[in-house]
Order: C-alpha cells, then sequence, then structure tokens
C-alpha cells in the first residue's frame, strides 16, 4: 500500500509560558496529533515537536509581580502545559522551551547569517527612559493620564476606561510604574530585518507553501514596500542578548519558530539523530500548523530568516481558524472561556477529540463549539452508533457465546469488505485534514453496521441459533475493528482498549485488512460514556469565575503583555488620612452596558440613602451586568463626584485586580446592609 516512507518534522505553534492551556489552544494541538498519528501508523517517519514560548515582557512582568524568577515561572508552566497535553492525549515526540542554549546557538547564527547578508539595519527610535532606575520603560511600565479622556493611572499603551491606544509618549503626566518618577525621552537604537530584500523570493514562496486564501491575503501587502520588522528590545527583557549588542535583546518573536529547529535538535540528540538529516535534507518535509493569527511571522519573516541563513524553508505553513463556543467569542463572562484543566476537572478528553474532529476540514474558517451539539453528537454517534457496536456485540459474545469470534456470515462479511475498502479515502482524508469526512466516513459505516445487527436480531437469534448469532456477533466486531483503526488518530486510547479487546496491540493502517475469526475476544472495557449535560453547565459555572489565560495577541499584531501589578509603592498615610475615605456597603440595584465604552458598566447602587447612586466602574470584562445585581459590593462613597462622558460617577466600586489583569468586586460577608460602614 505505501509507496514511499516519508521522512516528516511536524510542528504546532508554541504556547506563551505566562498563560493556561485552554480549548482554543486545543483545536490546534489536537489536529496536529491527529495527523502527526496518522502518519505514524501509515509507516512514515514523523517527529512532532513544540516548546513553551518562555520570552519576552509579558513573562517578565508575569514573573515581577508573583516575586519569582523568569526561570521559575517558566519551569511552573512547563509543568503544567506537558500534564495538559499529555491528558489530552496530546503526544509531542520532544516538547522543549525557547530558553535553551540550543535555541541560543540558532538564534545567534541566523541572526549572524541575517547580519551578513546586510538585511538587518539600524534605526533610532525616541522612547521613555527613567533615569532613576536606568531603563527604557515598555508600555507597560509606564502609568499617566489618558491623552483622550482625562482618567489617571493608564498603561503606556491603551486607556482602560475609555479604550483609546496610543504610544507611551502622548500619555499625560507620565510616570516610570516602577518608581513614580517622570520619565524622559530618549533615542533608542534598534536593529531592524529589512523584508525588501526578500520581496521576490517571497512573492514565490507564499503561493508555493500556503493556501490560496492564506497566500492571496499576504501577497495584499507586496502592494507596498515591505516593512522592516524590529527584532531587537531594550533590557530589562527576558531573552536572549544580541550578540554585539550588550542590553538589546532578541524580540521574542525572533527566537520562537527558531525554537522549532531548537526542539527538533534536542531530540535529534536524544535519539542520536542527525538535524540535518531531518531539517536540511531536501527530501524530509516540514509542516507547521498555526492559528490565522500569526500567520505574518510564518510565512513572511520565518521564510526570509530560514532562506538568508541557508536552512529549509517549511513544506507548507497550515492555518486554522479560531474557536468560538456557541457562535460567539470564548467569554469569561459566560463562562465559555475554558481552561484546559478546568475541561478535565469535568469531562473526558476523548470527546472533546472526537467532537473537533467532527468539525475540522483544514480550512482557515472559524469552527464553532456548540455545547448542546457537542453533547448530542458525543452521546449519539460516538457512544450510540459506533461504541455500541461494541458493546452490544461482545457483550453478548462474552455473555452467552463464551467469548469466541466465528465466522462471518456472507451479507456481514460483505459489510466488512466495504468498510475495509473505504481505506484509501478515509486516508486521503486524513492527508488534507479533513478530518470531519473522516468522521463522516465512520459514521456512515456505524450506521450500516447497526442496520444490519437490528436486522439479524441476535438477541433473539442467540437463543433459536447460536451459532447464526456468533456469526452476526462476528461480523459486527470485525466492523467495528476497522472503525476503530480509522479513529485510532483521533481516539487512541478509545482504540488500544479495541485492540486489546482482540488482543493486538497498537495498530497500524494495513491492519484494516485483517479478518478476526475463530479468537477469543477479551471482557469488554469501557469505551466511551454519554455527556451528561449536568456536567457541561458545571462546567461552564466553573469557568466563570476563573479569569483568563494571557490573550494570544490580536491577529497581526506582537504579543500584547498582561496587565501587570507593577505599581509604583504607595507613599505611608497616617490614620486620619485612611479615615477620610468614606467606604460603604451597597447594593447593586441595576447594571448595564455602556455604548461607546467597551470596559465600563453604568451601575446604580442602593447605599441606604433616599436616592440611589450612579457608578460607572471599568469592570466590564469581569462581569456580565445581569451577575451583579442583587449582589453587595463596597464602595468609596465620598469621591468627588466625576462628570464622564456618559455621565455623572458618584463614588467607586473596591475590586481587587490580579497581576495579570483580572478583576474580582469586593463584597461582603452576607448579613451586612446597605450603607454599613466599612472600616
Ligand atoms: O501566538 C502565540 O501564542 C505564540 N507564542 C506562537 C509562537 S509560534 C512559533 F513561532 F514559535
Ligand atoms: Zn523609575
Amino acid at each position: 500500500m505505501l509507496t514511499k516512507k516519508r521522512k516528516m518534522v511536524v510542528t504546532s505553534a508554541l504556547p506563551y509560558a505566562n498563560g493556561d492551556i485552554h480549548i482554543g489552544h486545543l483545536v490546534e494541538y489536537v489536529q496536529t496529533d491527529f495527523w502527526v498519528r496518522f502518519q505514524k501508523m501509515r509507516g512514515h517517519e514523523c517527529v512532532y515537536v513544540c516548546a513553551d514560548d518562555t520570552h519576552g515582557t509579558p513573562v517578565m512582568l508575569r514573573a515581577r509581580a508573583e516575586g519569582i524568577t523568569p526561570e521559575e515561572l517558566i519551569a511552573r508552566s512547563y509543568a503544567l502545559h506537558t500534564r495538559d497535553f499529555s491528558d489530552f492525549e496530546v503526544h509531542f515526540d520532544n516538547y522543549y522551551s525557547t530558553n535553551s542554549e540550543e535555541n541560543r546557538t540558532f538564534s545567534n547564527g541566523i541572526y549572524k547569517a541575517m547580519q551578513k547578508s546586510g538585511a538587518v539595519t539600524t534605526r533610532n527610535l525616541p522612547q521613555l527612559y527613567c533615569e532613576h532606575d536606568a531603563m527604557f520603560l515598555p508600555d507597560r511600565f509606564v502609568k499617566g493620564v489618558c491623552p483622550k479622556c482625562g482618567a489617571e493611572g493608564q498603561y503606556g499603551d491603551s486607556c482602560d476606561v475609555c479604550g483609546q491606544t496610543y504610544a507611551a509618549e502622548e500619555l499625560k503626566d507620565a510616570r516610570c510604574a516602577i518608581c513614580g518618577q517622570p520619565p524622559v525621552t530618549r533615542d533608542s537604537e534598534h536593529l531592524f530585518f529589512e523584508l525588501e530584500p526578500f520581496r521576490n523570493y517571497l512573492k514565490t514562496w507564499i503561493p508555493a507553501h500556503t493556501a490560496p486564501d492564506v497566500a492571496n491575503k499576504l501577497l495584499e501587502w507586496f502592494n507596498e514596500p515591505l516593512r522592516g520588522w524590529c527584532i531587537s528590545r531594550d533590557a530589562p527583557y527576558f531573552g536572549f542578548e544580541i550578540p554585539g549588542h550588550p542590553n538589546k535583546f532578541f524580540y521574542v518573536w525572533v527566537d520562537a519558530p527558531i525554537g522549532y529547529m531548537a526542539s527538533l535538535k534536542k531530540w535529534c540528540m536524544d535519539h542520536s539523530e542527525s538535524f540535518d538529516t531531518w531539517w536540511q535534507n531536501p527530501e524530509a518535509e516540514l509542516y507547521h500548523f498555526i492559528g490565522k493569527d500569526i500567520v505574518r511571522f510564518h510565512c513572511l519573516f520565518w521564510p526570509a530568516m530560514l532562506h538568508t541563513a541557508d536552512y529549509k524553508t517549511p513544506s507548507q505553513v497550515f492555518v486554522h481558524g479560531f474557536l468560538t463556543v456557541n457562535g460567539e467569542k470564548m467569554s469569561k463572562s459566560k463562562g465559555t472561556f475554558i481552561k484546559a484543566r478546568t475541561y478535565l476537572d469535568y469531562l473526558n478528553p476523548q470527546d472533546l477529540r472526537f467532537y473537533y474532529a467532527c468539525k475540522l476540514n483544514g480550512s482557515t474558517d472559524d469552527m464553532d463549539l456548540n455545547l448542546g451539539d457537542f453533547v448530542n453528537r458525543v452521546n449519539s454517534d460516538l457512544v450510540g452508533k459506533i461504541t455500541n457496536l461494541a458493546s452490544r456485540g461482545a457483550q453478548m459474545l462474552q455473555k452467552s457465546l463464551g467469548g469466541m469470534t466465528g465466522t462471518m456470515d456472507p451479507e456481514g462479511r460483505a459489510l466488512c469488505a466495504k468498510a475495509q475498502d473505504w481505506a484509501q479515502s478515509i486516508a486521503a482524508h486524513y492527508e488534507a485534514r479533513d478530518f470531519s469526512k473522516v468522521m463522516v466516513e465512520v459514521r456512515d459505516l456505524a450506521d450500516q453496521a447497526n442496520q444490519y445487527f437490528d436486522s439479524k436480531a441476535p438477541w433473539a437469534l442467540v437463543k433459536s441459533d447460536p451459532e447464526a448469532a456468533r456469526s452476526v456477533m462476528t461480523s459486527v466486531l470485525n466492523i467495528f475493528r476497522v472503525l476503530a483503526i480509522y479513529m485510532q488518530p483521533v481516539l487512541p486510547s478509545y482504540a488500544a482498549k479495541v485492540a486489546r479487546l482482540f488482543n493486538e496491540t497498537t495498530y497500524v493502517w494495513s491492519d484494516v485488512k485483517k479478518i478476526i475469526e475463530n479468537a477469543p475476544v477479551k471482557p469488554y472495557e469501557y469505551l466511551a460514556t454519554r455527556v451528561e449535560q449536568a456536567s457541561v453547565d458545571k462546567l461552564i459555572e466553573a469557568s466563570r469565575a476563573v479569569e483568563p489565560p494571557a490573550a494570544k495577541p490580536a491577529p497581526a499584531k506582537a504579543p500584547e503583555p498582561v496587565k501587570t501589578a507593577v505599581e509604583p509603592v504607595k507613599e505611608m498615610i497616617d490614620y486620619d488620612t485612611f479615615a477620610k475615605a468614606d467606604m460603604r456597603v451597597a447594593t447593586v440595584l441595576s447594571a448595564e452596558l455602556v455604548e461607546g465604552a467597551d470596559k465600563l458598566l453604568k451601575i446604580q447602587l442602593d447605599i441606604g440613602e433616599a436616592r440611589p447612586r450612579q457608578v460607572f466602574a471599568g469592570i466590564r470584562k469581569a462581569y456580565d451586568p445581569a451577575t451583579l445585581v442583587g449582589r453587595q459590593v463596597v464602595m468609596v462613597a465620598n469621591l468627588a463626584p466625576r462628570k464622564m462622558r456618559f455621565g455623572m460617577s458618584e463614588g467607586m466600586i473596591l475590586a481587587a485586580g490580579n497581576p495579570d489583569g483580572a478583576l474580582f468586586v469586593v463584597s461582603p460577608d452576607a448579613g451586612a446592609v446597605p450603607g454599613a460602614t466599612v472600616k
């Protein structure tokens, strides 16, 4: 069946070390895992590598905020990420870290080649600098007054109150977030990787290595001069220092894709293989699975970097869309921002793999996880149609016929042959990453097998003609076994149990051709159980209160630093100053969205006075307004009223802010009445 044994390196995008794995990430890891497992079943040599993306400002800031070193933070993430992946049966041949010596060596080497080719230039950029701390300040190290709405305490990239984005230098009354001193503007020299010299190369490369829709989008950029890419960052920065440029570091997106090479190199060293045989060999193939938000990095900068340094470029970059849940962006307030770990607390990972397989078709379209549909498909298709064949067949055989298969009857044999004949078409769907078509064909065969089973009524036959019943069961089990082999890339532990049932081991694709007759079957192990709607409800509830992990960068943008708790140390105050704040318990009478302000909620509060108080609170991202109504909160009642664009704000609600920006409104225990003073 096999024409030629292929040598393939496959990667998924490297997840940031400052956030948790969530079900959106899993769309990618799970589909790459399907594909790799399929290739391995076909007998190809396939190595799946990945790593944590550890460098950059967000990791540095998060570590600072937690009072730990970046190395401690990334070690913790590594442990969490690898556990999540393994529990979702995503099997990497090597999972590494971009903070490795292999990566430093590759990064320096590629940078030197880029320099040698003349594509690296230097330019001066004005930037805020703190003379007290002697450092250039990244945007999130600067706080001041929003140039648009006048809100105080805003970071140097965007205003939390009015949503305006701006350059840090535009903030009014800007302060260093570490020491509180006003920064000065200084020029800083930065390194740029010029893309214009690669125009012709990329124009040919892109359509040959990406899908037509991806290529067309990228090629739109070629109507104008290609802008150079800033590849340096000033200290402090958690990353690799640039050779010959003390206190300058490679921007995280320089060494992130190089991390693919470093991870492969580590795998090669661990398995006594040569890196060049896998990467540089023209016969070997290289595939990247990525989301559509990071196409620019993988299909412009990355091939240009590799090409300059005489490394082989990817054979193909496979781009997928984003995940929506119930037709919308994942939302914390709706409880649909679901972490991998939270999912595992309530549901079975194989169900999500099965559902994703039913929906993934190799295109860049977004994919929806509709939770109602999820429950239905798992229950009716995986459990009701497919698994039922084995549970009914094997259990009856075990109970009434001594657990021995016989020979298939002609009708069953014909159906089994048909199932076997579909191997080529199913393999073609796998190869094309059209997993949904694989599942359609599997389901179709399961339907036919169920019809056969029901038409033979073996539960009656077992009494009147046990040998005829054995034949029916033998046929059904053989067809089921073929389906399990087809599903092995999607449901590996399920297929392993099926293999045990038939006294076999992990399947290869050609096992489809075998027939099991006149052989004992092992006792049936449970393969899949129904999903209860109640478990899904609990999962949503548990996800509602959990803060979102560090967000993926918005399309075609560099990663955004997480909001940090690097607050200026506040000066000491005496008791009288503290006592001036009149803090009261308040009951939320109403809460509503504010048009034109995507961070604010308009809230009416009962604080035991004749008239409710109106407050605009920047907590919209953390709360669905409906869930606040009736809740008790704490408000500062004597804050001077502030006229905002949307109306008067007559106080402030207290909320706890996590280092990464997650917000939690402060509430008293039950029993406090509106107007009670908070001391
Ligand atoms: O977008 C992200 O989550 C990045 N950490 C992906 C990096 S992929 C590769 F280039 F390293
Ligand atoms: Zn400072």
